[in-house]
């Protein structure tokens, strides 16, 4: 099925002018871009959107490292998008990461690992929801 998944180019990768290679990398997977914008979240609009994982001992350093420079937040669109965004991304951990994916070709660490994929259809619901307005996505 026709699927949207949001997607984030994380401080690390924007900060080394990577969001090109990376949106192209997307594209040539056969992923569109519907809903683009690039922005600097707070520490409390970056907690807000990690909320899942407040508990989690790396939750203050994610945060910190999600605030401290801009991210561009897409919406991907496309066949079985959200499985194939996060086949693009690669694991997690870069450590993992399959060869080619975005993670292993330029990821620092867990924490610094470049992109952000949603996980399942109800989560990309929600959160293509806690950034866009439905007159921003352009299918
Ligand atoms: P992301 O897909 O954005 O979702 C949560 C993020 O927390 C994850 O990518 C990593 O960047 C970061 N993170 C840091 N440490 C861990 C960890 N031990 N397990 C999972 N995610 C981690």
């Amino acid at each position: 099925a026709i699927e949207r998944t949001l997607s984030i180019i994380k401080p690390d990768a924007t900060r080394r002018n990577l969001t090109g290679k990376i949106v192209a990398m997307f594209e040539e997977a056969g992923l569109r871009v519907v809903a683009s914008k690039r922005i600097h979240l707070t520490p409390a609009q970056a907690g807000a959107f990690y909320a899942v994982h407040k508990e989690r001992p790396f939750y203050g350093e994610l945060v910190e490292q999600m605030s401290a420079e801009p991210v561009v937040v897409q919406v991907l669109e496309g066949e079985g998008a959200i499985a194939k965004n996060r086949e693009v991304m690669g694991a997690t951990n870069p450590a993992n990461a399959d060869e080619g994916t975005i993670r292993k070709s330029f990821a620092l660490s867990m924490g610094e690992n470049s992109v952000h994929g949603s996980d399942a259809p109800e989560t990309a619901k929600e959160e293509i929801a806690f950034f866009f307005s439905g007159i921003e996505l352009v299918g």
